[in-house]
């Protein structure tokens, strides 16, 4: 039996390379660069399916070009934001993603950059490596803790409700906004606020968890902003769109927000270059779900949701 041919956008782990050639018959962009819409709409007259990841847009004036060859798009990623899914769908293309799979490595990224942004990760780090430490006071690098502080969660899927566990464990008092209210035993003890406004009021850290749409397209603008308690930090390890980041600056530029600790950013790659001049603002560069096993897990649950559409099955993961 012929075997489906596979696109690999880009370089995924290892181990999922070698499955992929074992049963698909595969073709890899080893050069590891976005793939372009020119390439999307070539690559659909010559596979039947593509693994991309965040970083190659299925725009609707794309898909509207593709072939009809192309089956379906198995994301690596869980956000699925760079997909026109009524696009995709329109066409009878299957779209799958990759959930739970990366719940751990993002909220452990989003607690390095919670703590990292309370207590002058980036400063300090400078200040060591240059030889610019020369004094020390009890007044030096002071700094936020979250050893019973409240933290806001915005988005209590998996992600969420993953770092609300690893919170807990630092002894803070959990509150969250969801579209739903969670069953007693997915809330382990966190407080529900029906809407934004009314969790921001209460919200020493604030953490994002949810997927950018058009409905949360700048979700902390200015306003809301303004209703975080002075001292404040905001973490954001799900998406930039997420942000209105000019609104972001004004409050850290005010100290109204003490810091900040961003893994995404409204421009990718690259980021907002009048983020660099605040060392307040702790950033790294979108790897929330960047460890060993992650990316292994990804890849397999993407290779999973092919194996089972090319098996005539429904795929665990479909959009
Ligand atoms: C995701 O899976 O959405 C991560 O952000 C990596 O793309």
């Amino acid at each position: 039996m012929t075997k489906p041919r596979l696109w690999i956008t880009r370089r995924l782990s290892d181990a999922t390379l070698e499955r992929a050639a074992r049963d698909y018959d595969v073709a890899v962009n080893h050069e590891d660069t976005p793939g372009s819409a020119a390439e999307l709409i070539a690559a659909s007259a010559e596979f039947d399916a593509i693994i991309p990841c965040h970083s190659e847009h299925f725009t609707a004036e794309a898909v509207a070009q593709f072939s009809d060859r192309l089956k379906i798009v198995a994301n690596h990623s869980v956000g699925v934001d760079h997909c026109d899914l009524p696009a995709l769908k329109g066409r009878g293309i299957a779209v799958t993603n990759t959930p739970d799979v990366l719940s751990d490595a993002t909220a452990e990224l989003a607690m390095l950059l919670m703590l990292g942004a309370a207590r002058h990760a980036v400063a300090g780090d400078r200040i060591v490596r240059t030889g610019a430490w020369d004094s020390w006071s009890p007044a030096f690098m002071v700094g936020k803790q979250v050893t019973g502080a409240r933290l806001g969660i915005i988005g209590m899927g998996r992600v969420g409700r993953a770092f609300a566990a690893k919170a807990r464990g630092f002894g803070m008092d959990v509150h969250y906004f969801n579209r739903t209210e969670l069953p007693d035993a997915q809330a382990e003890g966190a407080t529900y606020h029906q809407s934004v406004e009314s969790l921001l009021k209460v919200a020493d850290f604030l953490s994002l968890h949810c997927p950018a749409t058009p409905e949360t397209a700048n979700l902390m603008n200015a306003d809301r902003f303004a209703l975080l308690p002075a001292g404040a930090v905001v973490v954001n390890t799900a998406r930039g769109a997420l942000v209105d980041e000019e609104a972001l600056l004004n409050a850290i530029t005010s100290g109204h927000i003490a810091a900040a600790g961003l893994d995404c950013f409204q421009v990718e790659p690259s980021g907002n270059p009048a983020f660099a001049a605040h060392e307040n603002i702790f950033m790294l560069p979108h790897i929330g779900s960047a460890t060993r096993e992650t990316r292994d897990a990804m890849g397999f649950r993407a290779l999973d949701n092919l194996d089972a559409f090319f098996a005539g099955r429904t795929p665990r993961d479909l959009l």
